[in-house]
Formats: structure tokens, sequence, C-alpha cells
């Protein structure tokens, strides 16, 4: 595939790597070569299959607008901005583009989502819970949006209208580590993924790019990873 990757740090390095590797063709474009969404015209999307998005919460949605008008594919790996995620939902539609988001491309965390999903049924009885999550100081989001993914996920098992709290720490170089405790009167249930390095989430992106392929819709990675 053509693709064009955009951030060049710590996540999207890796993801051109991976494409790379993968025998894609990948085009990668910074800050400042895509000030003002400059990269993302139509014309200069031309031969793009699809487009990566590994930058930061205050240009991401700025460049979804400008790829979903230009008609291209999209796969979004950057959190920060799912407040909007029903408006970009009907964008996409009405421009009949492809679109796969996650917080977390890992295949272990959409794992552990089934997981805390299962796990919610303890809030149904005598426990109470919290989230925990652990990131490198230089994260520019708090919470974490795969901590608030896993918050939802929990409201919708349990059937309570009422969300855990989510505890954020930021701590030296930490990948990313979440926790679910549950607690009642006779036990502690411990749940925690910890991811070793960034391999994972890079490796989930380019693998649902090649799935969006062809396709057009707005997806969630949680609904579509079991596919890959
Ligand atoms: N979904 C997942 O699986 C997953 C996994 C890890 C991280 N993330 C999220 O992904 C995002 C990036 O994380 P990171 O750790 O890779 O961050 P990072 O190391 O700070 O990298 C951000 C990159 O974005 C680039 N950038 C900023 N504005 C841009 C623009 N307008 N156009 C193109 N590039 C632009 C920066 O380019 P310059 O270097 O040129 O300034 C920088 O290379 C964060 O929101 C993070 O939470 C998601």
């Amino acid at each position: 595939m053509n693709l064009l990757l955009l951030g060049r740090g710590k996540t999207g390095s890796l993801v051109a790597e991976l494409a790379a590797e993968r025998k894609h063709h990948i085009r990668v474009v910074g800050a400042n070569e895509n000030a003002g969404c400059a990269a993302l015209t139509k014309e200069k999307l031309d031969d793009t299959d699809a487009v990566i998005d590994f930058t930061t919460p205050h240009c991401v949605l700025a460049n979804i607008e400008a790829c979903v008008r230009a008609g291209k594919n999209m796969v979004v790996g950057t959190t920060g901005w799912h407040g909007e995620v029903d408006r970009i939902r009907n964008l996409v539609e009405s421009h009949g583009t492809g679109f796969v988001y996650a917080a977390n491309f890992s295949l272990g965390v959409n794992l552990f989502l089934d997981v805390a999903r299962a796990a919610a049924a303890a809030l149904r009885h005598d426990y109470s819970g919290q989230i925990f999550e652990r990131h490198h100081v230089h994260k520019k989001d708090a919470p974490s949006g795969t901590a608030i993914a896993i918050q939802r996920v929990i409201r919708e098992a349990c059937g309570k209208n009422e969300d855990l709290e989510i505890i954020s720490f930021r701590e030296g170089e930490v990948v990313g580590m979440h926790e679910v405790v549950l607690e009642s009167a006779a036990d502690r249930i411990y749940l925690c993924h910890d991811a070793k390095s960034r391999q994972g989430f890079a490796d989930g992106a380019v693998r649902a790019a090649e799935w969006l392929a062809g396709k057009k819709g707005f997806y969630d990675f949680q609904d579509v990873w079991r596919e890959l």
C-alpha cells in the first residue's frame, strides 16, 4: 500500500519501520511539513491509499477533517479527541471514507478489554473498583485514552450508570501500564496490562490500515481486531 504517516515521534517512527518491513511504501510527515494541514490537500494525497495519524491531541482533529474531506481512508492512533467521536463518525459516513481508531492498537490491550468486560460482573455484587494508569512523563493527555476505554467497557458491562475512578501516574519512561482493581470485604481482584514496548501499538495500526483497504465506514479497533 501507499501509506502516509503523520508524526515521526516515539510511536510513529516504529509504525514507519513496521510498515516498511511489511513491504508497504510509506511517506512520513512531521509538524513542520504539515503546518495548517499543508500536506493533506486532495492533490498531495492523490496517490495515497491510507493516512495513519500518531501526532498530538491539539492537531489530530484538523488532520482527520482534512483527510476525510480529501476522501482518504484513515487509521488514527492519536488520543485526546474521543469526546468528538460522534461528530467524526458523521463526517466519515457523509464522505463515504473508511476510518479505524483506537486508544490502543495492541492486541494485548484489546484482549484485556474483554477480560475487564467479564470482570465487570463483580460490580453487580459487593465490589467497588478503581482504574490505575501509568505512563511516561512526556504524555500530553490524562487520563489515558486506554483508561477511558476500560472505564467505558466496564460501565457498559456492569449495567450501572457509574464510572470507576481513574488514577493517573506520570513516571519516567513507562510505556503504558493499566490496572483494574476490584475489591470486596472478602477479597481483591487485580487485572494488569503492562506494555513492554511500543511494538504492539505500531503493529496493530499497520494491520488496521491493511484491513481497511477497500472498505468504507467508521470502526472502533475493539470491534475489528479479531479479523486481522
Ligand atoms: N493508539 C495507540 O495504540 C497509541 C499508542 C501510543 C501512543 N498513542 C498516542 O499517539 C499520539 C502520539 O504519541 P507519541 O508517543 O508517538 O508522541 P510523540 O513522540 O510526542 O510524537 C508526536 C509526533 O507528532 C508530530 N506532529 C505534531 N503535530 C503534527 C502535525 N500537525 N502533523 C504531523 N505531525 C505532527 C511531531 O512532529 P515533530 O517531531 O516534527 O514535532 C511528533 O513527531 C499520542 O496521542 C499518544 O497518546 C496511541
